[in-house]
């Protein structure tokens, strides 16, 4: 589909451009809606739930989650920081004001959905579970904690109803996905090790992100001096193996996010995983390519075979017909797209495989929703 190539995203206005694409993504794709929604008879009651982060790449993809799976919402409160009180947006046909966030923000509010960056998450989700309000955050700020339980609900959905801080951490968008793609294989053939390089949408880096490869499209196709504030590399017509800070071991922690994250989930303390994470100049969508290792022999088609019927995970696996999913295929969708299946040629009992989905959706936005369908 033409309309979403990055170049002809580049060519357009500069000013809020940002939010203008993920939305214009969002209306144009419409097969989004794939994992089944809330019906709102079943649900005992109506939810006053917030969102701080609000005005961000998340918090706005989390409200329009929100409503289209008619989550049972009796008042949603918006929250961001000062510099966004007083803007307006849609929810239900009706424009609710954003409120600065204060400690003080979370007296009657049920549920809140966090997607300020983990600092915000650190400072206030303490006092939101301390208020009684159910914080399903999703920065990294308390991922590791015990007595938080880390959810992919179509995972591990009972460890989200074990709760004991009042807190429930969404885990990283890559790790999601990734995990979307290897728990079923997991179940069937037990899972032992993954080796994984990811090709990471600047979206993840939120708003700015977009902006960064934004202007510098721009600026390379007009001759004009290049910007440079989010990424350590020029992004544009370029690729970055570098996605958040280097650690000591010469992995980023995003890198390592994927092993301690891996064996939480899936309850496998003894997981191997190594894993190289890089960004690249697409706007929205993740992409990894993984190699794992399984206890017993696995092949291609029976792999296949596993992903009949699972939910939240579609395989799009015909090379020879050019079937394989790209990250345009995810974008602004909630299922995740598994292709590329073939038995590794080096080690015993492994596959290789590609697995792409929209890391704000499914691996942010969406993914809390759902953990807030289960409580
Ligand atoms: N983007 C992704 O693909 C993705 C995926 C998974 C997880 N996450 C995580 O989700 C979180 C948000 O990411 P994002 O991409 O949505 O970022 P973003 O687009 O930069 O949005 C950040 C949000 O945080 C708010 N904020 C910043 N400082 C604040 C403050 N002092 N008080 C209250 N609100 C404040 C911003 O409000 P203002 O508009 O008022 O500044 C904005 O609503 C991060 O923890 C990120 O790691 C992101």
């Amino acid at each position: 589909m033409q309309h979403h190539s990055n170049l002809s995203h580049a060519s357009l206005a500069k000013s809020d451009l940002s939010k203008f694409l993920l939305q214009f993504i969002c209306q144009f794709c419409k097969n989004r809606y794939s994992a089944t929604p809330v019906d709102p008879q079943s649900m005992s009651e109506l939810k006053h739930v917030a969102i701080v982060g609000a005005t961000g790449a998340v918090g706005e993809e989390m409200r329009l989650c929100l409503e289209e799976r008619n989550f049972p919402i009796g008042k949603l409160t918006l929250l961001a920081s000062k510099r966004s009180a007083g803007k307006t947006f849609p929810f239900r046909g009706e424009e609710i004001a954003v409120q600065e966030l204060t400690h003080d923000s979370f007296a009657g509010i049920e549920i809140a959905l966090f997607s300020a960056g983990g600092s915000i998450s650190q400072e206030f989700g303490p006092s939101a579970a301390a208020a009684g309000c159910v914080v399903i955050d999703n920065s990294s700020a308390f991922r590791m904690d015990e007595g938080v339980p880390l959810v992919v609900p179509e995972i591990n959905p009972a460890a989200a109803r074990n709760h004991p801080k009042n807190i429930i951490a969404n885990p990283n968008c890559t790790t999601i996905i990734s995990l979307m793609a290897l728990a079923p294989l997991h179940e069937a053939f037990g899972l032992k090790s993954i080796i994984a390089s990811s090709y990471q949408a600047v979206s993840g880096s939120g708003a700015q992100g977009i902006a960064e490869l934004e202007q510098q499209v721009h600026a390379i196709t007009h001759g004009l001096p290049l910007e440079q504030k989010v990424y350590s590399r020029q992004i544009a017509f370029n690729v970055i193996p570098q996605v958040d800070v280097f650690t000591e071991n010469g992995y980023t922690k995003e890198e390592l996010k994927m092993l301690h994250e891996g064996r939480k989930i899936l309850d496998l303390p003894d997981l191997k995983v190594s894993c190289t994470c890089v960004r690249v100049p697409v706007y929205r969508s993740h992409s990894v390519s993984i190699t794992a290792v399984f206890d017993k022999p696995i092949t291609p088609e029976a792999a296949r075979a596993v992903y009949a019927g699972k939910k939240g995970i579609q395989l799009c696996d015909d090379p020879a017909n050019g079937i394989f999913p790209v990250p345009l295929d995810t974008t602004g969708k909630d299922d995740c797209l598994v292709g590329r299946i073939r038995q590794n040629l080096v080690l015993e009992n492994a596959l290789d495989l590609w697995v792409v989905g929209d890391q704000v959706r499914k691996g942010a936005a969406l993914n809390a929703v759902q953990i807030a369908e289960i409580l």
